[in-house]
């Protein structure tokens, strides 16, 4: 074990350039690394995996990924979700076939091993033949079963059973993360089933995407600024739109950009400058209507409104896998319109990965209004959106890069570090980088990959 770890950090330190902040390319291509990558982020990582009101009824069930390994997601007679490996202890066979559905038991195709949703077992046909001879006790031929946490009734997942809790795994940017996830007293609701596409790229060009890269904003998704679909005008000073100025908050590898409102609506209409109170009324963050706002200001604490009035927190990640994009996006009668997105992106091969796409709404919110958030969604953030179509075109040609003998020798730079500068009323909380968008929340991810690959098996 010991000379597994040595090896770990000296490939490691082959990768990743601590003192210089530089990542080298072939880290996007190496079937080793990214051996050692399902082993010690997958395996032992906080992984977001559906949303309960997915599977709102006894026997509900979906199938999700944890890394490569297939997980069926189930609502239990219990009530609770379960999260058990669909492998079967028999032969290994796949136990469920389909993606989602209901079954108060899941059987086997091959020998017809039975299991419930919580994935303890039932018994097998013929069983006194087919169980003849077998070492094991009923209780030890259940599914194996995944340690599994809700959070804003988002289902999170570990194999790391006794690894730090959900808490703990935010640290700080929890936080941040109830203004998005826990702001209601209902709480939030999937809008359909996911949208799912594999990707032929790294999992990592989207990881560490996800944490805060602003700078990209101005130039790949130059064209959805320019026809006036990512809201507010273009700085001509500065030659970029507000959306590249925020505070960028990063912990534990986590990340959220928090960005203003427009107040130029305020001026243009006379009002002056607004107190965070008006603000608020005037601009709720997107998903928000007015007839929730009176619960976001009763369930969020007096720091976490002024938060909310100053500059919401709107897009980010969650280390490893998550892209988190609650932001107002394009109509197509040119209005805008809100979109709550989440993206998982599972590895799939060194290659390739399973890009998931989540729309919610709170709920509550009247269907009409449903409606619109899912048409902002699909044609801003969905598989096909403008916005996230950029953003897939450029993550397999960095990958390509990775697959010539001389493109990996090149490096990945975050030297853009412009370290942490709170501005005086932020909270406390996590590390905050005010201003234009830079490196440092992206080589943040990257210390905590660092971090998690090296951490003692
Ligand atoms: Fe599942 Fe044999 S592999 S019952
Ligand atoms: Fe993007």
């Amino acid at each position: 074990l010991n000379s597994r770890n040595d090896y770990v950090k000296e490939a490691m330190s082959q990768f990743i350039d601590l003192e210089n902040r530089e990542v080298s390319v072939a880290a996007l291509h190496d079937q080793e690394l990214y051996e050692l990558e399902l082993e010690r982020i997958f395996a032992k990582a906080w992984l977001m995996i559906g949303h309960e009101t997915e599977i709102p009824n006894v026997g509900d069930y979906v199938v999700r990924l944890m890394g490569e390994d297939q997980v069926i997601v189930a609502r239990a007679a219990d009530g609770q979700v379960h999260v058990s490996l669909n492998v079967c202890p028999h032969r290994a066979m796949h136990v469920c076939l389909s993606d989602s559905g209901n079954a108060r038991v899941q059987k086997c195709i091959y020998h017809g091993w039975a299991f419930r949703p919580d994935g303890s077992f039932i018994g097998a046909p013929i069983e006194r033949e087919q169980m003849h001879g077998n070492i094991r006790t009923k209780e030890q031929l259940g599914l194996k079963k995944a340690r599994v946490q809700l959070y804003g009734g988002l289902v999170f997942a570990t194999w790391n059973h006794d690894g730090p809790s959900l808490d703990e795994w935010f640290g700080d940017m929890k936080f941040y993360y109830d203004m998005l996830f826990c702001r209601t007293d209902k709480g939030l609701e999937v809008l359909g089933p996911p949208q799912r596409l594999t990707i032929d790229a790294n999992w990592k060009t989207a990881g560490e995407q996800s944490a805060c890269d602003g700078f990209h904003t101005l130039t790949l998704h130059g064209s959805v600024i320019d026809i006036g679909a990512m809201g507010g005008e273009t700085d001509t000073e500065h030659e970029s739109a507000p959306a590249m100025y925020g505070i960028n908050l990063s912990g534990n590898g986590h990340s959220l950009r928090c960005i203003a409102a427009d107040t130029s609506w305020a001026l243009a209409h006379g009002k002056g400058e607004l107190t965070p109170e008006e603000r608020l009324e005037a601009f709720p963050p997107p998903g928000i209507t007015p007839e929730l706002l009176p619960e976001v200001k009763r369930n969020m604490s007096a720091e976490q409104l002024h938060v909310l009035a100053k500059a919401p927190p709107v897009v980010g990640g969650m280390f490893p896998n998550m892209n988190i994009l609650f932001i107002y996006s394009p109509l197509r009668d040119g209005t805008l319109g809100s979109a709550l997105v989440l993206h998982s992106i599972m590895p799939k091969g060194p290659n390739h990965f399973e890009w998931t796409t989540y729309y919610f709404a709170e709920k509550g919110t009247p269907e009409h209004v449903k409606v619109m958030m899912r048409a902002a969604a699909t044609l801003g953030t969905g598989t096909s959106g403008i916005i996230e179509q950029d953003d897939s075109d450029t993550w397999p040609h960095m990958t390509e890069s990775a697959k010539g003998v001389i493109g990996r020798t090149e490096t990945m730079k975050y030297q853009a570090i412009l370290g942490e500068n709170r501005p005086a009323d932020w909270p406390d909380k996590a590390k905050v980088y005010e201003g234009f968008g830079k490196d440092d929340a992206q080589w943040e991810w990257w210390l905590a990959y660092h971090k998690l690959m090296t951490a003692e098996a």
